[in-house]
């Protein structure tokens, strides 16, 4: 009887513990502290982006130390590894934005905010031209930025690799706004091929969605379409039920080439029992309003040309590198043999720069362009700022030790100044001695449709590694990711939105 009584109340107290940490958490978020303001004593540093690089710099960073200005387009920061599901309602998109106003507010210092694009980075002069493209302007959207210390996060662009009519025709899928267009579109091509007298062929081109790239990208927005056909397309538009068709095109023999080949095939064959058809060996080389001509290797090695029509196409090739970014490497000579961003060393300084930094997909390093790189990489920056700044006030006391004891004539005041200078010195190298960036692959996730994910994953910094795929991945997959998504808020806005997905299904409205 003690011992139910005991559980009892130890259910009651953390019961009331997590109540009380829920509350705080909501009331801190509400509530954030009044802020230092700049100060023309501290040095500047600029972070052009907010997504996963910037941000988790920002977060970490102590700007008590800096003046930080971050110079983005967008106002948020968006937690990529959810927006497939945003382009068929699984989640809605606000459940994955978190304001950016809401993250540098709660910093201990002034955090300035400017919602425009980088276009060029003077590395001589050390400013930033900054335009705002925003639909709304004032009599400013263009000015310079100095700064002393500059990190470029800015991410990196689709690649199309120059194959015409991608631009025009194509959906990519790395923004909201793509996700919205997505959805938007789908949508569009049901009601279409749905029209009073619709040909046949007409009606077949509409529903078939090509996916073209066998990416973690294209593979989860494949499956996340065909659930959405599965369980609400073909309920509430019966007559598309026999044409709705998702393809997905790869040039490369196997779809996700980071995963292991058992967790391949397996995602290979879940789509095939999903009715999801796998072109690979298949590379895309023109596309128009409303085909793209392929070339197919067949099993002799022998090469195919072939149109095939499509309503909607998604492209989802992987990365390339953006303009500002281009331009920046073009200044600098040691950058002239970097293809895939900028090169940067082990602390990622930009290399042939001075107070230049590089995180994210729009630096080149050996590791994939991913979410976990840039948020290390960001952790790392934050703890090199932090460091530095401990430097540098340290560096300033023993100056001013230093010329004390030089100006002392009093030999106890100048036995303890030594003594002083001595701790002090052996404080400034333990706060130098910072190691270099070590990135700790924590392991790959994808959502692979019907409920099921692939893993492959290290535990133990690497010492024990498994490959797992199923319904059970899946649900690791979901706590992972609403785990991982940046606040509490947004944690209970998915939890809820795959709730409402359970309960009522997605909304098959078009806007
Ligand atoms: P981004 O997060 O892309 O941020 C770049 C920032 O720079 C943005 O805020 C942008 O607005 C801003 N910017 C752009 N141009 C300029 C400019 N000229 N001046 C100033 N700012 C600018 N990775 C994983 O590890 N796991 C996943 O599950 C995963 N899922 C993904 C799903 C999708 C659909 C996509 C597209 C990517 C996914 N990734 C995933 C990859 C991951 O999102 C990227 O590797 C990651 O976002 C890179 O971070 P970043 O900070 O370098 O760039
Ligand atoms: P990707 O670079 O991983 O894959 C693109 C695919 O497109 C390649 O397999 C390539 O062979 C194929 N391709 C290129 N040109 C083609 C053509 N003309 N015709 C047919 N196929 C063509 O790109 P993705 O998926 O956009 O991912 C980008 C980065 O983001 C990667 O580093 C990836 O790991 C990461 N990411 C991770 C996710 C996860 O971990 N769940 C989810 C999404 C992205």
């Amino acid at each position: 009887f003690r011992v139910l009584r005991f559980i009892w109340r130890l259910t009651w107290l953390s019961t009331l513990g997590g109540a009380a940490y829920l509350a705080y958490h909501i009331y801190d978020s509400k509530h954030p502290p009044e802020q230092l303001p700049l100060d023309p004593t501290k040095k500047t540093l600029v972070v052009l982006g907010s997504g996963w690089g910037s941000i988790s710099l920002l977060k970490k960073l102590d700007t008590e130390d800096y003046n930080v200005v971050v110079i983005s387009p967008r106002n948020f920061f968006l937690f990529t590894p959810l927006l497939p599901s945003c382009t068929t309602g699984t989640i809605e998109h606000r459940s994955i934005m978190e304001p950016l106003r809401h993250i540098i507010r709660h910093k201990k210092r002034a955090v300035k905010y400017y919602e425009a694009e980088a276009t060029k980075i003077d590395v001589d002069r050390r400013v930033v031209k900054i335009n705002d493209f925003s639909d709304v302007k004032g009599n400013v959207s263009e000015t310079e930025v100095p700064f002393d210390y500059l990190v470029v996060g800015v991410g990196a662009e689709n690649a199309t690799f120059g194959i015409p009519g991608v631009k025009e025709n194509a959906c990519f899928l790395k923004e909201i706004g793509d996700a919205q267009q997505i959805r938007k579109k789908v949508m569009d091509c049901i009601e279409t091929a749905t029209f009073k007298d619709q040909t046949e062929e007409e009606k077949d081109r509409l529903l078939h969605m090509v996916v073209v790239g066998g990416g973690p990208t294209g593979i989860e927005f494949a499956a996340e379409l065909q659930d959405f056909f599965e369980e609400d397309l073909r309920k509430w538009v019966p007559d598309i039920a026999d044409r709705f068709k998702v393809t997905l095109v790869e040039a490369l023999p196997n779809v996700l080439p980071m995963f292991s080949k058992a967790l391949i095939d397996y995602t290979e064959k879940t789509f095939k029992d999903e009715n999801i058809t796998v072109r690979t060996k298949t590379m895309v080389k023109k596309v128009t309003d409303k085909n793209i001509e392929v070339e197919a290797t067949q099993p002799d090695g022998s090469k195919v040309k072939e149109n095939i029509n499509y309503g909607l196409l998604v492209w989802a090739t992987g990365n390339a590198v953006r303009s500002v970014v281009r331009d920046l490497m073009g200044q600098i000579p040691a950058q002239k043999n970097s293809r895939r961003g900028l090169a940067v060393n082990d602390y990622l300084v930009v290399d042939g720069t001075d107070g230049i930094w590089a995180l994210g997909d729009c630096s080149a390093t050996k590791y994939a362009p991913t979410a976990q790189v840039a948020s290390q990489q960001g952790n790392f920056l934050a703890r090199l700022f932090n460091s530095m700044a401990k430097t540098q006030a340290v560096e300033e006391e023993l100056r001013s030790l230093d010329a004390r004891l030089q100006a002392s004539t009093d030999d106890a005041e100048k036995t303890l100044l030594t003594a002083e200078i001595n701790a002090k010195g052996r404080s400034l190298s333990k706060v130098k001695q910072l190691s270099p960036f070590q990135y700790s692959h924590q392991g790959s996730l994808a959502y692979i449709g019907a409920d099921r994910a692939v893993a492959d994953l290290n535990w133990f910094g690497g010492a024990i590694s498994s490959a797992t795929g199923g319904e059970l991945t899946y649900l690791f997959w979901r706590s992972a990711y609403v785990s991982m998504v940046f606040s509490l808020r947004n944690r209970i806005l998915v939890l809820t939105d795959w709730l409402k997905t359970k309960t009522f299904g997605r909304d098959v409205s078009r806007e």
